[in-house]
């Protein structure tokens, strides 16, 4: 009989934790469903943009007309890109575009302007990402493409692959319709002082003028998203070194499911911390916003001065964190933002 009624109360306290236990997860369940449905319910814009032309150690003493200068060359890019979006433009035809107004401004390190080696050359990385299908394309240490977007776009759509780098990449671009030139067209009297800084200061590289890559993010008026990135990489670099930019996952990344991404730093960092991918990832699985995940990737798992990203979500959410003392970035949406910023 004792026997019988202790199993009794066992029983009845057990039944209870039970109760609670299923009470609780049902709860759990529902709050996490309506947390999830809240966002997808979330209005989207038509169409959003971001831009970015390098993060780094930006002087605000920066003489007026030389910031005028900067602003000018985003606003133009920028300017293409949101007209575009508004004829309803594809997302990758959008971000191949801007990129090229980009490289070709000789004040950004992409295409024309892009750092020299510690060689005296240059040598140029970049990558294109499809949100819709994941289909992406890279290339590294291109000499002679004079927009390295468009041959990384060929990769993505006329081969199996997805990263070419050097003289194969090269190759390849014989066989499609891309612009090839000397490696010297890239010169300019800018970079070619940068570099005699930084062997005069037998640095390896100087953090100070190594920044200028360049990047697009979109979200078209078909829900696609899609991210390209464009650099010269760093100052001074040595061994056929490649930085971030063709790496998907670390500069560049697109998913309609989560977003699309474009980095701008120290390259190796972004490689190192997986950046892009994680971002989408903490978007996904952890639910948090595109502010919050880029916010806490660029400034609690990067160090401060690595450089920045730029975000668009598969709602038109556009964010820009940065950990450097400025970065060269624009945003536009359908909803009339159009603005150009160095930095705060
Ligand atoms: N983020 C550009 C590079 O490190 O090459």
């Amino acid at each position: 009989m004792i026997t019988f009624k202790r199993v009794g109360h066992l029983n009845i306290g057990v039944m209870k934790l039970i109760k609670i236990s299923i009470t609780l997860g049902v709860f759990i369940f529902l709050s996490f469903s309506c947390m999830q449905s809240t966002r997808e319910n979330m209005p989207k814009k038509q169409f959003a943009i971001a831009i970015h032309g390098g993060a780094g150690v930006i002087s605000k003493n920066l003489p007026d007309s030389v910031r005028k200068n900067y602003e000018k060359g985003l606003q133009e890019a920028l300017d293409l890109g949101k007209n575009l979006l508004e004829k309803g433009s594809p997302a990758l035809d959008v971000v191949e575009q801007v990129i090229h107004v980009l490289e070709n401004n000789p004040l950004f390190n992409a295409g024309k302007g892009a750092v020299f080696t510690a060689k005296g050359e240059h040598e140029l990385d970049a990558a294109i990402m499809n949100g819709k299908t994941l289909a992406t394309g890279a290339v590294a240490g291109v000499k002679t493409v004079k927009n390295p977007i468009s041959l990384a776009r060929k990769v993505m759509t006329e081969t199996p692959h997805v990263l070419l780098m050097g003289a194969g990449a090269e190759e390849f671009a014989d066989s499609q319709d891309i612009t090839r030139v000397p490696n010297s067209y890239f010169d300019t009297e800018n970079r070619r002082k940068q570099l005699e800084r930084a062997q005069q200061k037998s640095a390896e590289i100087l953090k100070s003028d190594t920044y200028g890559t360049v990047g697009c993010v979109v979200l078209d008026k078909d829900g696609n998203l899609a991210a390209g990135t464009s650099t010269g990489g760093m100052t001074n670099k040595k061994f056929g070194r490649v930085g971030d930019a063709p790496i998907i996952g670390a500069g560049t990344y697109a998913n309609n499911e989560t977003c699309a991404i474009s980095a701008t730093g120290t390259g190796e960092e972004f490689i190192r911390h997986t950046v892009t991918a994680r971002i989408s990832a903490l978007f996904e699985y952890k639910n948090y916003s595109i502010e919050k995940a880029s916010d806490y990737v660029i400034h609690k798992v990067l160090q401060p001065g690595d450089g920045g990203v730029i975000c668009v979500d598969k709602f038109g959410n556009i964010a820009m964190p940065f950990n450097s003392a400025g970065m060269f970035r624009g945003a536009a949406d359908s909803e009339g933002l159009f603005e150009v910023k160095i930095w705060e």
